[in-house]
């Protein structure tokens, strides 16, 4: 099925090939000017004449150029433009194949190249080397083989038998079609490169698709522990906070009843003016040493009047009643001062202890005043730590574990239904390796070619034998599978090589091997076309004898198929019996002129 696939869309196999060659137009082209020199193909045997230098093999060169962009004799492109006119080179070839009228038409300066197909122009394809792959496709085949089946030069073509052993196989593969088989080989091989790139590519791809579903799943799995982790940390700190919370709340409540009391308290201690007391016991202290002073002072006299006659005051003369009348009012004055110092003396212990209470109720007024300070700081900072412990609550109560393990899920089930197509695509591919391995095993020179060739070889050395026999050689050639050719002389089966014939003898093997190609294309690959150019075959090295068996052959070609065209350029002119007509080519001002003998 690969390979019908490849056949179908890769290599257009056409199964049975009739191209007609109907004419061939040309100028500016070698020795040719700008007058457009007409050639239509006629069937039968057709003779180019003309002396060294006309522009007989010019033709060739017009018809391999038009058709294939190379010229027949490997002359450069550029030198291929006539030299005087230097411009305007268009060669034209009209055939039909397969039913359908084809027309190319190239040209160089400016450079033309456009293929009609029943008069319709074709789409131009993107590079001439396309348009030619396009062309041998139409023609069904390519330059090699045109060199081997439509035009022999003898001048100019490698003898088959010198071609290297590669090059030989190649055109008998094409020759028997069974270049299609090498084609898909190839097609194949280059198919396996790319499939084992892309196996390659997609390992790859499935070996990382299958390390990154390991990791995402690690992560996943971090990220659930982490979720898990979040929402038991959630639960404790709230727990933790709430405690927090009530413990502010208590102390709130204490602080609010302490300071109830304290100012309970407060109103209670009614101060009573320590200030007075402390005046008053001082005013006391200083009257009790006023009546101390009096008393002392009155003793003082008392003495004064016991030692003296005169009156320390008036200084005049006292007696004695005087003396005790004094002295009696300084004792009753004593006395008197005496209870006034006992009455203060009370009062000072009375007002001390006052001030005491006073000094007491003080200190329990400021004890309490530092108490309720304390109180309402502490209120203060519980109210504070009780709003921070709230605020913390409400935005821990709303934190969220906010990474999306869910869209993590999701991207490890599309990276393993990646996986998975990964896994589909590299058995496909696993699948095309092995088809194309077999392919490749089946199309292989072992294979299916070596089947084929084994199959037709027997025919093509059949053929070429008839013709060697029909040339009058006495040898026999055959080919084995790998196109290695061996000659015998057919009298004592020695063997000989190409190299050793003579010029002659090689030309008629060359030609047995090229009559036989023709044949085997018609009747194995079922491809033949109307025309055939021989240059210089019947000139130079073939004898007269040699010169009439190829035109017998020539003959018989014909005779088997009445539409062929054969042209044989010569400078010889052959019996006018033997051709169907005569072209001859005359150089006039320099320039190439085909002229029409009939
Ligand atoms: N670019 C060119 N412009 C003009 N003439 C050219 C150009 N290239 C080659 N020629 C000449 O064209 C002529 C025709 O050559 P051609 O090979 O066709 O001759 P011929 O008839 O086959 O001769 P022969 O019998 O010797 O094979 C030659 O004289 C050659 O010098
Ligand atoms: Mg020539």
């Amino acid at each position: 099925l690969e390979i019908a696939a490849i056949v179908k869309s890769e290599i257009k196999v056409v199964s049975v090939m009739f191209v007609d060659f109907l004419n061939l137009k040309f100028k500016n082209i070698l020795s040719y000017g700008k007058n457009e020199t007409v050639i239509d193909f006629t069937s039968g045997l057709n003779q180019i004449v003309g002396m060294n230098g006309q522009g007989k093999s010019s033709i060739l060169d017009a018809l391999s150029f038009c058709l294939f962009g190379q010229t027949y004799r490997k002359i450069k492109l550029d030198e291929l433009i006539n030299r005087k006119n230097k411009k305007n080179l268009l060669t034209e070839v009209t055939f039909v194949a397969n039913g359908d009228e084809y027309r190319i038409v190239r040209g160089l300066k400016p450079k033309v190249l456009k293929v009609y197909k029943n008069t319709v122009e074709q789409d131009e394809l993107p590079s001439t080397a396309k348009t030619q792959i396009e062309i041998d496709n139409i023609l069904g085949i390519d330059f090699a083989l045109f060199k081997e089946v439509i035009c022999l030069a003898i001048n100019y073509n490698e003898p088959f038998l010198i071609l290297p052993k590669n090059k030989k196989r190649d055109l008998v593969e094409n020759i028997f079609q069974i270049g299609i088989v090498s084609k898909i080989l190839a097609e194949i091989k280059n198919r396996q490169k790319g499939v084992e790139v892309d196996h390659k590519l997609n390992k790859s791809s499935f070996l990382s698709a299958e390390s990154g579903i390991e990791s995402t799943k690690k992560y996943i799995h971090q990220l659930e522990t982490l979720e898990e982790n979040f929402d038991k940390n959630q639960e404790r700190n709230l727990k933790e906070i709430q405690a927090e919370i009530d413990l502010c709340e208590a102390q709130i409540l204490n602080c609010t009843n302490g300071r109830n009391k304290g100012e309970e308290l407060l109103s209670t201690l009614i101060l009573a003016g320590k200030d007075t007391l402390i005046n008053d016991k001082a005013k006391a202290s200083a009257k009790i040493s006023e009546y101390q002073n009096s008393i002392n002072k009155n003793n003082r006299d008392i003495a004064l009047l016991d030692d003296n006659s005169t009156c320390p005051h008036c200084q005049s003369e006292i007696d004695e009643d005087h003396k005790l009348k004094h002295k009696e009012e300084f004792e009753v004055n004593n006395i008197t001062f005496g209870c006034e110092i006992e009455i203060l003396k009370t009062l000072i212990v009375k007002l001390s202890s006052d001030i005491n209470t006073e000094t007491d109720k003080e200190n329990k007024k400021r004890k309490i005043e530092t108490r309720l300070l304390q109180i309402d700081s502490d209120l203060k900072h519980n109210t504070e730590k009780l709003k921070s412990a709230q605020d913390r609550y409400k935005t821990i109560g709303k934190d969220k574990f906010d990474t999306d393990i869910e869209s993590f899920r999701k991207d490890f089930s599309l990276k393993e239904q990646e996986r998975d197509n990964l896994k589909e695509i590299n058995t496909d591919l696993l699948k095309k390796i092995e088809i194309n391995t077999k392919s490749i095993e089946v199309l292989s020179d072992n294979g299916i070619k070596s089947y084929l060739y084994k199959k037709f070889l027997p025919n093509l050395n059949a053929k070429i034998n008839e013709y060697i026999n029909l040339f009058a050689l006495p040898v026999s050639l055959k080919f084995d599978d790998m196109m290695v050719e061996s000659i015998e002389n057919m009298i004592n089966r020695k063997p000989i090589s190409y190299m050793s014939f003579s010029a002659g003898e090689q030309k008629r093997i060359d030609l047995s091997i090229m009559f036989s190609f023709i044949q085997i294309m018609k009747d194995i690959a079922n491809w033949r076309c109307n025309i055939l150019f021989l240059d210089e075959v019947l000139d130079s090295s073939t004898d007269n004898d040699g010169l009439q068996k190829i035109l017998e052959s020539l003959q018989n070609l014909i005779y088997s198929n009445p539409s062929l065209c054969i042209y044989v350029i010569s400078h010889r002119l052959h019996s006018k019996d033997l051709f169907a007509k005569k072209l001859r080519i005359e150089k006039e001002n320099g320039f190439s002129t085909v002229r029409t003998d009939i």
